[in-house]
């Protein structure tokens, strides 16, 4: 199959690398890819994954059978609208339905409309209304960007004085929102939709914060483990059942079917399964531990997925071994990350057993060919084992072999974890 993958992240790497692992043999080209992508398949840098029009005359001009849209930015432009009007399949949902990860008030309401279990919120534009709600919910206190903020827009703390100034930060941009705090384990579950059908792929856990032991600020992740042998047994189906089937069928009664990923952010309370917030695509960096595990062919479940043929596809399969990724972020993240730096050691890295390299935030210095980061999260390197400790022995064995010069990662990144 001709498929063309947008965006440039190691999510975008891991589903290339997915597809390569194929028996049949697809025709990958990703734009704007990274250096990583560009080892493996053909990137179109200059192709601009934001603008639906450029987009949709690169499909129609080279022939492109199947879009899959990675990142959150070109859904909520609405990207994959033009490229459905044209009849060409895109795994990856338009731009009202994608307003599911970027508006947390679309977020809510749809769910208060389908019934699914969230935490209380409050939508405020005011200081005023802020304050109030933070009283009405009390500590700990949770402030909620409305839009996009590339994971940054979340705070959860005790002190009243900091929820203030994180609201009334992003309410310069619009309101925001104060929700209750939940208490539990925090679990990734992505489900592939068609719009009216779900299938779900392996739950796995995602490390938010920057620091070990939780600490720190928020990030886009810095690193995610499958399976997680610690969860309930009908923890999936009951996630389809409560989740993710009213969340489509509501959309489809909207008349904006969802057709694309629906990542469900979910924490395990004590009073049961609650929705922090959904993502319309895949989560960065939990799809790397994911699709190494998956035995169906990810591009027939998209295809399937683009096409409304859901139906007819058998719940996918995966494999009963472990994977843990870790994310090499640059000096500064998530505040002001420090670009440019060279990295090294990236082959003896890949040497070590069942170890492979997703890139995120890479690219090669135009005089002197070296790579060079050029963002926050940088790479994941991902590892696979039989174990837990195996695997993380592999993965930090790996990233201790890459130079970058003030690089960051966590170091208890599925520590503790048994099978
Ligand atoms: P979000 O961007 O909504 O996923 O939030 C980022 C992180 O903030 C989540 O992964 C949680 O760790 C935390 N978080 C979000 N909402 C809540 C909540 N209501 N209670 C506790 N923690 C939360
Ligand atoms: N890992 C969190 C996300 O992809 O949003």
């Amino acid at each position: 199959m001709k498929i063309l993958v947008l965006g440039s992240g190691a999510r975008e790497h891991a589903i290339v690398t997915s597809l390569l692992s194929e028996e049949a043999a697809h025709d990958i080209v990703v734009a704007p890819g990274n250096a990583g992508i560009a080892q493996d398949v053909r990137v179109e840098p200059d192709l601009d994954p934001l603008d639906g029009i450029a987009v949709t005359e690169y499909a129609i001009e080279n022939g492109i059978e199947l879009v899959v849209i990675g990142p959150e930015a070109p859904l909520v432009a609405g990207v994959a609208d033009p490229l459905r009007t044209r009849g060409i399949p895109v795994f990856g949902p338009g731009k009202v339905a994608a307003q599911l990860e970027g508006s947390k008030t679309f977020a809510k309401r749809v769910m208060d409309a389908a019934g699914v279990p969230t935490g209380r919120a409050v939508r405020a534009s005011t200081l005023l209304e802020v304050e109030e709600a933070l009283d009405a919910l009390g500590a700990p206190y949770v402030v909620k960007a409305d839009g996009l903020a590339a994971g940054k827009g979340v705070l959860v703390t005790e002190d009243r004085d900091d929820a203030v100034d994180h609201a009334s930060h992003y309410l310069e941009q619009g309101s925001v929102l104060v929700e209750e705090f939940l208490d539990g384990q925090e679990v990734s579950l992505f489900l592939v939709s068609d719009g009216h059908t779900v299938l779900p792929l392996a739950p796995a856990q995602d490390f938010k914060r920057l620091l070990d032991g939780d600490a720190g600020p928020n990030t886009g992740g810095m690193g995610a483990y499958s399976p997680l042998p610690w969860l309930p047994e009908n923890f999936v189906d009951e996630v389809i059942d409560t989740v993710a089937i009213p969340t489509v069928r509501q959309l489809a009664r909207e008349q904006t079917p969802f057709i694309g990923l629906l990542y469900c952010g979910l924490i395990l309370t004590s009073r049961g399964i609650r929705v922090i917030e959904f993502n319309a695509r895949f989560g960065d960096p939990e799809t790397q531990v994911v699709l190494p595990r998956m035995v169906t062919p990810l591009s027939e479940l998209l295809f399937a997925a683009a096409t409304g043929s859901l139906s007819a596809q058998q719940r996918p399969e995966f494999a009963w071994d472990v994977t843990v990724t870790v994310v090499l972020a640059s000096e500064g993240y998530p505040e002001a990350p420090i670009t440019g730096r060279p990295i090294t050691g990236l082959d003896e890295a890949a040497a070590v057993p069942e170890v492979t390299i997703a890139h995120a935030a890479t690219a090669r210095d135009a005089q002197t060919g070296e790579l060079v980061a050029t963002g926050g999260r940088v790479l994941s390197v991902v590892a696979r084992g039989t174990t837990f400790a195996e695997a993380r022995s592999r993965a930090y064995e790996a990233i201790g072999r890459i130079g970058l010069e003030g690089s960051q990662y966590r170091t208890d990144i599925a520590a503790g974890v048994t099978v």
